[in-house]
């Protein structure tokens, strides 16, 4: 997608040296745009980590590529599987709820096992880094393709009652998102965001309701910034104004992603999904979920039971950040001594959600419906 007017990706190769890794640090948006060089696997455990990359695509694509550096540091030592497989771990424990990241590690210890030399297994996890990303950014185009056909209905269904609704929504098909599924979340395109640059870009009026997404704040700060600079209209709501718009007949869509979703359609993402999900169903507002199938767990039967929650630290919850005088600052929103829970993601169960997008098509969320776009994965 473009940044200033140039397309980027959020994850690629350095051009003149490929034992580089270079990565957009997304903790610097929306006030600054940062490339980091990733050398080594020690580093992209902390980028995944410490968020400097984040979303499930991503989280996904970062550990192919992290598997590769891997891969050229193995071929230095004696034993390259230990190696690998040290790596392997270090890259797992550093988020557990985005099922993508396990799935590019173990496609990646598939791929290099197949290598008879040191040199052939860098090949391939070079090849298999570069496919993974190259496949998260065609599913999400594909998503949008899907994606789009609904919006589309909602603007036929719409014809003739935009004129008398009231800014900044009348006159759209007003979709609502939570967290960053945008292009910022995959390699390109998004998963909820990529119908919506669809819709906009065939000359849908589509607006965007922008939950801030605390404590993190990814909604205002990520997807706000993204879908500024591809020119979508987009308002920035606390997250608890979802319900009071969607009762006011102000949103026609609510579009999320999914860091993990069950084979039966238990949707996990991030905390305040399921509220929103709630408040859908209670006003009759269509809920979908944008995923590529690389977010389906093919193991897991029930989300609400196995899906592991990331608990992140107290202190990002009773702080917040932002910019003030071209400096990063921190400030305290919390009494220092109240204790915090911060939970960094929900399940939403699938008797809440209308449909998924995938790269296959819009199937129902539950195990017959999903299976039937991806039968190779039946029992
Ligand atoms: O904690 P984050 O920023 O990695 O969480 C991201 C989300 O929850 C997104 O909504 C998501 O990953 C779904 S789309 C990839």
């Amino acid at each position: 997608m473009k940044v200033s007017g140039q397309h980027f990706r959020t994850i690629w190769l350095k051009p003149d040296d490929e034992r580089v890794v270079e990565l957009i640090d997304q903790r610097f948006l929306p006030h600054r745009f940062v490339i980091e060089d990733v050398r080594t696997v020690e580093q992209m455990a902390t980028a995944i980590r410490d968020m400097h990359v984040r979303g499930a695509g991503l989280i996904g694509a970062s550990a192919g590529y992290g598997m590769y550096l891997a891969a050229i540091e193995a071929a230095l030592r004696r034993s390259f599987d230990e190696h690998m497989a040290r790596a392997a771990a270090q890259l797992k424990a550093t988020r557990p709820t985005a099922v993508n990241l396990s799935w590019a590690i173990k496609r990646q210890l598939k791929s290099v096992a197949d290598g008879k030399t040191a040199g052939e297994k860098v090949a391939l996890a070079l090849r298999a880094a570069k496919l993974i990303a190259d496949e998260d950014a065609e599913h999400c185009r594909m998503i949008g393709q899907h994606g789009l056909k609904l919006i589309q209905q909602i603007v036929h269904k719409k014809a003739g009652k935009f004129a008398t609704a009231n800014p900044p929504c009348g006159g759209s098909v007003n979709v609502l998102t939570h967290c960053n599924a945008g292009w910022l979340a995959f390699v390109d395109y998004g998963s909820a965001t990529s119908p919506i640059y669809a819709a906009h870009d065939s000359g849908l009026p589509v607006h965007v309701w922008v939950a801030e997404t605390r404590p993190r704040n990814q909604g205002s700060k990520l997807t706000a910034w993204e879908l500024g600079e591809h020119g979508v209209p987009h308002t920035v709501i606390a997250d608890s104004a979802a319900g009071h718009l969607m009762q006011r007949g102000e949103v026609d869509l609510v579009l999320v992603g999914t860091d993990r979703t069950t084979y039966t359609g238990d949707v996990a993402n991030k905390i305040g999904t399921y509220l929103k999900a709630l408040a859908a169903k209670a006003n009759n507002v269509p809920f979908y979920v944008a995923l590529p199938s690389s977010s389906i767990d093919w193991s897991m039967r029930d989300g609400m039971k196995e899906i592991p929650i990331e608990q992140r630290s107290e202190e990002e919850l009773k702080r917040a950040d932002g910019w003030l005088e071209g400096q990063q600052v921190e400030v305290r929103v919390a009494p220092e001594r109240s204790p915090a829970a911060n939970y960094g993601f929900d399940v939403t169960p699938r008797h809440l959600v209308t449909g998924l997008i995938t790269e296959r098509g819009v199937c129902e969320a539950n195990e017959k419906s999903i299976f039937s776009l991806f039968p190779e994965h039946a029992p």
